[in-house]
């Protein structure tokens, strides 16, 4: 393992595939079941062709748990919202490279409004497209799947991008966190572990679980727990 990872993994549940007619309930579930960040995706139907949220989700969440939220934005110019979502309880706020051409003023943006700065990259996305901000993220966002909807299959090749921004990352004695997003459940996390990874994004594999939201969580903290 490497000297600079950070030593905790994170599991993270996106709201996006939640039964929303009692998004407090599962909130609520995420909490008591281990959860440690709740990710909500945040797409605008220009960057990516879906349409979700808004800050306005965002403050509903702040008041239906002390659990951190993690935005993540996909939409074009998302310079332009920081301050709303930050207003609303954004704990982190992670904008993709693609929509970005001034990732560092943006990340900066970020921090200044007292919110952890995360860049995210398309599977599509060279891990050279960020490597000049790796030292002022807080968190990369590496996307498993190509973004827009949460049920789509993992995509393997994004391992290796994984690993790879891990070696920079040790390289620059960083302990910015790894995050995966998309097609993780408890057969691609350990894939995702094993390259470095140490926050894992679900949607289906929590929210979608035969068993329920909690049963979800538990597998996918086993799954952690594992080699
Ligand atoms: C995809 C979103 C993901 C999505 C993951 O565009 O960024 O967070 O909700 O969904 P699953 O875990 O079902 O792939
Ligand atoms: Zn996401």
């Amino acid at each position: 393992m490497s000297t600079t990872r950070a030593k905790r993994l994170l599991l993270a549940p996106s709201i996006l595939s939640a039964d929303f007619t009692r998004l407090g309930e599962e909130l609520a579930e995420c909490e008591s079941a281990g959860a440690n960040w709740i990710h909500i995706d945040v797409m605008d139907g220009r960057f990516v062709p879906n349409i979700t949220m808004g800050a306005f989700i965002v403050e509903a969440c702040k008041r239906a748990t002390k659990l951190p939220l993690d935005i993540h934005l996909m939409i074009e110019k998302p310079e332009l919202h920081l301050e709303s979502f930050a207003g609303a309880g954004a704990n982190n706020i992670t904008v993709h490279i693609e929509a970005c051409p001034h990732i560092h003023r943006t990340l900066q943006h970020i921090k200044s409004l007292g919110c952890r700065a995360g860049v995210a990259l398309n599977p599509g996305t060279p891990v050279g497209a960020i490597e000049a901000v790796l030292g002022d993220a807080d968190q990369i966002l590496t996307m498993s799947v190509n973004p827009g909807y949460s049920g789509q299959k993992f995509i393997l090749s994004t391992v290796a991008k994984v690993r790879e921004i891990r070696k920079k990352l040790d390289v620059l004695k960083s302990s910015a966190h790894i995050e995966v997003d998309g097609g993780i459940d408890a057969q691609t996390l350990p894939k995702m572990k094993k390259a470095g990874a140490d926050v894992f994004v679900a949607a289906t594999a929590v929210f979608k679980h035969p068993k329920g939201t909690q049963a979800g969580i538990k597998s996918l903290r086993n799954a952690m727990r594992g080699a």
